[in-house]
């Protein structure tokens, strides 16, 4: 499969690459972009969002999954860097060791926009703007309804988290957010942290070891609602009841975890949207015609509580 995506991957075409603006002479523009893979829901919608926008805003698209491997996304950037696309997006799987392809990407005058996920990089001069979520900003809103909530018991609470992709963006500031809010409290402790990876199967597994290890949990945070999910069925099949005898904080909202929301199994989640399509196309358009965008896009999200769930779930895009 990875064969075939790399082939893909290196189909030749593109036009730009050269000059302060790239672009064809016609006008017609040619992303590479790299996605993480196929983890998550919130993937899937991501994924449809930006191949539908590329379509709806005529521009050609070459798309390669990285099936959750930094290796894989950096040999796809090479190669739209060889097929001199007029613009690089990628949604970087861990925030650390970009700097050499970004380089390359740079000297061959190829603009790179950073969609979803950020990198560390020091010289943000090696990409032209990040669109996304401000995901320490989702880990507060998690750990504010859980200090709301608790706030009439002076009780220890005891917290598991699911987190994300180890050294990803969002695993690492949605833990530190949260982490920020509930440390004002002592009361609050987090008796176990380990990744599952934003999928449902490691949710499970991980929550399992949980489940075993710790008797008394109070709390469930999942970095993503597949994680949540996953730990559902976990905590059912330990006899308990999710949303009841363990609260459940996740993090997307997408249409399942809006269900299980809806149903009670959730107690609150916090919005990350994935439709990035539009907003990302648009910037292409204008990084390629050589025009100044903003250095960050932050998406717009809210929160559902249960009862917000069930108002919202017929409507629910994803
Ligand atoms: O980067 C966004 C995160 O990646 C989503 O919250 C998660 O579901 C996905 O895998």
């Amino acid at each position: 499969m990875l064969a075939g995506l790399t082939a893909a991957a290196l189909t030749s075409c593109g036009s730009g690459g050269s000059g302060g603006a790239s672009g064809a002479d016609d006008g017609s523009i040619t992303m590479g972009f790299s996605q993480v893979g196929a983890e998550s829901g919130w993937r899937t919608a991501n994924t449809k969002s930006v191949q539908e926008a590329a379509k709806e805003s005529g521009i050609t698209l070459k798309f390669s999954d990285a099936q959750q491997k930094q290796e894989n996304q950096i040999k796809a950037i090479r190669s739209y860097i060889q097929q001199k696309v007029d613009v690089i997006a990628f949604s970087p799987v861990v925030e650390s060791g970009w700097d050499t392809v970004l380089k390359e990407a740079r000297d061959a005058k190829i603009p790179v926009i950073l969609t979803d996920r950020a990198v560390d990089s020091k010289d943000t001069t090696l990409y032209k703007t990040f669109l996304g979520s401000d995901f320490v900003e989702e880990g507060r809103k998690a750990g504010k309804w859980l200090v709301e909530s608790f706030n009439n018991s002076t009780d220890p609470v005891n917290i598991v988290e699911l987190q994300g992709t180890t050294g990803s963006a969002p695993a690492n500031d949605r833990k530190a957010g949260f982490a920020e809010v509930i440390g004002a409290d002592p009361k609050f402790k987090v008796i176990a942290s380990q990744t599952g990876d934003f999928t449902r199967a490691k949710g499970k597994e991980v929550m399992e070891a949980f489940l075993k290890s710790n008797p008394d949990i109070d709390v469930l945070y999942a970095h993503n609602d597949d994680m949540g999910l996953g730990a559902i069925e976990a905590i059912e099949g330990a006899g308990k009841v999710p949303g009841k005898d363990i609260k459940i904080i996740t993090v997307d909202a997408v249409k399942d975890g809006m269900q299980a929301l809806a149903d009670g199994k959730i107690n609150y989640i916090v919005e990350c949207s994935p439709l990035l399509g539009p907003q990302l196309m648009d910037l292409a358009k204008k990084v390629v015609k050589g025009e100044t965008v903003p250095a960050r896009v932050v998406t717009e999200e809210t929160t559902f509580t249960q009862e917000q769930a069930k108002t919202a779930l017929p409507n629910r895009k994803y």
